[in-house]
C-alpha cells in the first residue's frame, strides 16, 4: 500500500488538482468518490469536478440535523452545476433507538454520547458510501486543526480500508477564499456570519474574534473535536 501511495503522490506532483482527479477517475473507473459537507473546501472541489465534467460521484452525509442554510447551498449547487449530489441518510431504526432511549439531545450529555450520535448519523452511512470504492476525495486542510497538520496529500485510511486524496491539504484559508470568490462558487450564507466550519446545527456555533476556526464545532467539549470520519 505504501508503494501505491508514494506512486500517487509522485503522479500528482506538478499537476493541477483537476488533472489529478482526471487521472484518478480514468485509472480507477467508478471507484473514486468525493464526500462533501457543502463547506468552503468542499465547494471548491465540487466546482473543479463539475466544471471538468469528471465521472466522480459526489455525496453528502445527511445527518438529519443540518442547518437550513446547508440545504440551501446544496440546492443552489445542484441547480448551478446541474449536478447530482447523492445523499446518504442514517438507518431509521438506529436513530429511532437513539431517540427513544436517550432523547433528541444526548450529544450534550457526554463525549461518549456525542460520538455515538456521530457514529450513527455519519460514520455508519459513510461506510456504506465508501463500500467497494478505491479513492475517497475529501476537503481536509492541514491548517484546520492540530490533528490535521500531519495529514498527507494521499494516505491510506485503515478504518475504511481506502486511499484518501486530500487535494486541498496544503491550501491556506486565504487561498481558498480567493479561489471561491474568483470562481463565484456558491457558499453557505452562514460563513458570512462567522461560521467558518459548519457541521450539524445543534453542534455548531459562530466563532468569536481570535478564536480557532473549528472552535464553534462541539463548542462545549474539550475533546479533539473529530467525529470519527477522520480519526487520524
Ligand atoms: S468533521 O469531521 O469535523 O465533520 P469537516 O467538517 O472538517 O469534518 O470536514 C472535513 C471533510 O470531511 C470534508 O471536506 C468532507 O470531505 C468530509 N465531511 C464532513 N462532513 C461531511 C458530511 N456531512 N457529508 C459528507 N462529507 C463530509
Ligand atoms: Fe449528532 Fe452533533 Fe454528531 Fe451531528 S455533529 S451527528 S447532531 S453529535
Amino acid at each position: 500500500m505504501k508503494g501505491t501511495i508514494n506512486q500517487l503522490i509522485r503522479q500528482a506532483e506538478n499537476k493541477s488538482i483537476e488533472d489529478t482527479l482526471g487521472f484518478l477517475s480514468s485509472n480507477f473507473p467508478n471507484q473514486v468518490v468525493f464526500s462533501s459537507s457543502l463547506g468552503q473546501e468542499d465547494q471548491a472541489i465540487t466546482h473543479m469536478i463539475a466544471t471538468t465534467n469528471l465521472p466522480i460521484e459526489i455525496f453528502m452525509l445527511d445527518t438529519g440535523r443540518h442547518f437550513q442554510e446547508t440545504y440551501d447551498v446544496l440546492s443552489r449547487t445542484r441547480k448551478k452545476y446541474n449536478l447530482e449530489i447523492k445523499s446518504y441518510f442514517p438507518q431509521a431504526s438506529d436513530i429511532e433507538n437513539l431517540l427513544n432511549t436517550k432523547g433528541p439531545n444526548s450529544f450534550f450529555d457526554s463525549v461518549e454520547n456525542r460520538k455515538e450520535c456521530c457514529f450513527l448519523r455519519k460514520v455508519k452511512p459513510l461506510k456504506i458510501a465508501l463500500n467497494g470504492k478505491k479513492i475517497w476525495v475529501t476537503g481536509l486542510r492541514a491548517s484546520q486543526s492540530e490533528n490535521r497538520e500531519t495529514m498527507q496529500l494521499f494516505e491510506y485510511d485503515e478504518g475504511f480500508d481506502i486511499i484518501k486524496y486530500n487535494p486541498l491539504i496544503h491550501w491556506s484559508f486565504e487561498e481558498l477564499n480567493e479561489y471561491l470568490d474568483k470562481n463565484k462558487v456558491p457558499q453557505n450564507s452562514l460563513h458570512k456570519k462567522n461560521f467558518p466550519s459548519i457541521g450539524c446545527a445543534p453542534c455548531t456555533r459562530a466563532i468569536m474574534e481570535g478564536e480557532d476556526i473549528r472552535a464553534g464545532r462541539w463548542y462545549w467539549e474539550n475533546s479533539q473535536k473529530e467525529c470519527g470520519l477522520h480519526s487520524h
